[in-house]
C-alpha cells in the first residue's frame, strides 16, 4: 500500500519494517537454487512432431501476447494477436539473435496463426530483443515495449516504448496501423542497474532489457519489470560473484507513459544465477507470481540447474519472494530433451497459469549424458543445425498454482498457444 508515496530506492536499508516497501530487493540463495530436482510435477512433457508451424520464413522464438492494461489477453473483434521475435530462416539458429525483427501473427482459435508484418515502423536499435504489448481501449492505442539492441560486439540494450499504433480488424485479418513514436524509456545507469562497461570483466553475458508491462495492481501505476544485473566485484567466470542477475522495476511518472524513472531490483540472484529473463507476474489471489526464465549455462559455478522457468511469490511488489518448490524451478524441460523448449511466459487463466513457450533445440541432450552439446551444434553443417532447431510455437502448458506450491498439469494439444475465449486477467 504505501509504495506510492514513499521515495523509492533511497531508502532502502534503512534498518526500518518499512525498508522492503520502499526497494530491497529478495534474493535468490545458493541454498534455494541447491533445492533444484526435476520432478514430474515440475517437467514438460517431451515435445512430438509438432506439425502446426507458425511460419515458413521465419524462426520464431520469445512470444508475447497483446493485453489489456490490466494484463488480460486481449481479443479483438474475435483476433487474438502475439508478437515474437522473429529471424529468417535462411540463417543458423544461433545467427538469429542479432537479426531479430518483431513480427504478429493473428488467430481466431489460439491456433492456425496467420502472419501479419512487422510490428514496429522504424524502431530503435540494430535490432529488438523481448517486450510486452499493451492496448488501451479508450485510447484505442498499442503501447509496445521492447529492447532496442545494438550489434556485436557491443550487444548494447536499452528499454523502449513504441505509441501510436493500432489495430484494424477486418473477416480475413488484423493489420497494425498508424504512426509510431520511439521512446527511450530507460537505461543502466552503472549504480543499480549494472552497465555494459562494469560488466566487461566478468566475462560472461549482460543484460538490461525485456520491459513487461503491468499495471499495479493495488496502485494502478505503469510498471514494467525488466532483466538486469547488479553491479558486482566479480571479476572473471570463474568467480561466483560475476553471476548477477537481477529483476529490475521501472515506473511511468506521467500519464503519457513517456517518463520513467528507474526502481531498485526486487529480485536478486548474486552468486546463483547471471540471467534472469523476460520476467513477468500473474497476480493470483492477492499473491504476486513473479516469473523468469534461466539457462543451465548462467548457474554460478558450483550450481546446476536446468534451462527452464523459475518463479517467485509475495504479497507486494517489494515483498519476501519466496522460490516455488523451495528451489524455484516450475518448469524444467524433460531430462532426455534439455533444451527442447525456451521462453515461457506464464499467463493467468482462471486459478491457473497458461504457459506458452517456443521450440528450441530437439534431440539434445545434457552433454552430462554424452550426446551431441548445445555448444557443438554451432560446428554442424547449417541444415543439421537447422534441422535440430524448432523456431515455433511449442505446444502451451497448463501449471497449477498452489500457495507456493506449483504443478504442471497438462500440455494443451488444441492450441499451440491460447485455448480460444482467452483467458482472464484480475477482472478490473
Ligand atoms: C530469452 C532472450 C531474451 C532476449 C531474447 C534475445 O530467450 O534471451 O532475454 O530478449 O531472448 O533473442
Amino acid at each position: 500500500g504505501a509504495i506510492g508515496a514513499a521515495g523509492l530506492g533511497l531508502a532502502a536499508g534503512t534498518g526500518s519494517g518499512a525498508a522492503r516497501e520502499t526497494g530491497e530487493a529478495s534474493a535468490w540463495t545458493r541454498e534455494h537454487a541447491n533445492n533444484i530436482e526435476l520432478t514430474d510435477d515440475l517437467t514438460a512433457p517431451v515435445i512430438n512432431e509438432n506439425p502446426d508451424v507458425i511460419s515458413d520464413d521465419y524462426w520464431i522464438w520469445d512470444t508475447w501476447p497483446l493485453r489489456y492494461r490490466d494484463g488480460s489477453i486481449a481479443k479483438i473483434n474475435g483476433w487474438q494477436v502475439v508478437f515474437s521475435l522473429t529471424a529468417s530462416k535462411d540463417l543458423v539458429p544461433g545467427a538469429r539473435h542479432n537479426e531479430a525483427t518483431i513480427r504478429y501473427f493473428y488467430s481466431r482459435n489460439g491456433h492456425d496463426w496467420q502472419e501479419g508484418g512487422t510490428a514496429l515502423d522504424d524502431p530503435l536499435g540494430h535490432h529488438q530483443w523481448a517486450g510486452s504489448a499493451m492496448y488501451d481501449r479508450s485510447e484505442d492505442q498499442i503501447y509496445h515495449f521492447y529492447t532496442p539492441t545494438s550489434a556485436e560486439p557491443e550487444f548494447r540494450q536499452r528499454l523502449a516504448l513504441a505509441k501510436g499504433a493500432t489495430l484494424e480488424t477486418g473477416p480475413h485479418g488484423v493489420e497494425v496501423v498508424g504512426e509510431q513514436e520511439h521512446i527511450l524509456i530507460g537505461k543502466a545507469d552503472g549504480e543499480l542497474y549494472q552497465t555494459l562497461e562494469q560488466s566487461r570483466e566478468q566475462g560472461i553475458v549482460y543484460a538490461f532489457r525485456d520491459p513487461w508491462y503491468f499495471q499495479h495492481p493495488d496502485t494502478g501505476e505503469d510498471m514494467v519489470v525488466f532483466e538486469g544485473n547488479t553491479p558486482t566485484a566479480g571479476e572473471n567466470p570463474d568467480d561466483p560473484q560475476s553471476y548477477n542477475g537481477n529483476v529490475g522495476v521501472a515506473r511511468a511518472t506521467n500519464d503519457e507513459l513517456t517518463e520513467w524513472e528507474l526502481l531498485p531490483p526486487n529480485l536478486e540472484a548474486i552468486e546463483v544465477n547471471q540471467q534472469l529473463e523476460r520476467p513477468h507476474y500473474v497476480f493470483q489471489n492477492g499473491k504476486w507470481y513473479l516469473f523468469v526464465l534461466s539457462h543451465e549455462f548462467t548457474f554460478a559455478p558450483g550450481l546446476q540447474g536446468p534451462d527452464a522457468l523459475y518463479g517467485f511469490v509475495s504479497d507486494s511488489l517489494y515483498g519476501d519472494y519466496e522460490p516455488l518448490n523451495g528451489s524455484g524451478l516450475v518448469i524444467a524441460n524433460p531430462e532426455e530433451a534439455s533444451f527442447q523448449g525456451y521462453s515461457w511466459l506464464a499467463m493467468p487463466q482462471g486459478n491457473d497459469a497458461l504457459v506458452e513457450s517456443f521450440e528450441n533445440f530437439r534431440g539434445l541432450d545434457d552433454t552430462s549424458r554424452g550426446e551431441i552439446s548445445l555448444d557443438e551444434v554451432g560446428y554442424l553443417p547449417p541444415e543439421e543445425q537447422k534441422e535440430l532447431f524448432g523456431g515455433t510455437l511449442a505446444p502451451s502448458l497448463k501449471l497449477q498454482l498452489n500457495g507456493t506450491e506449483t504443478r504442471v498439469v497438462n500440455e494443451l494439444n488444441d492450441g499451440h498457444f491460447l485455448p480460444s475465449g482467452g483467458s482472464n486477467g484480475r477482472g478490473k
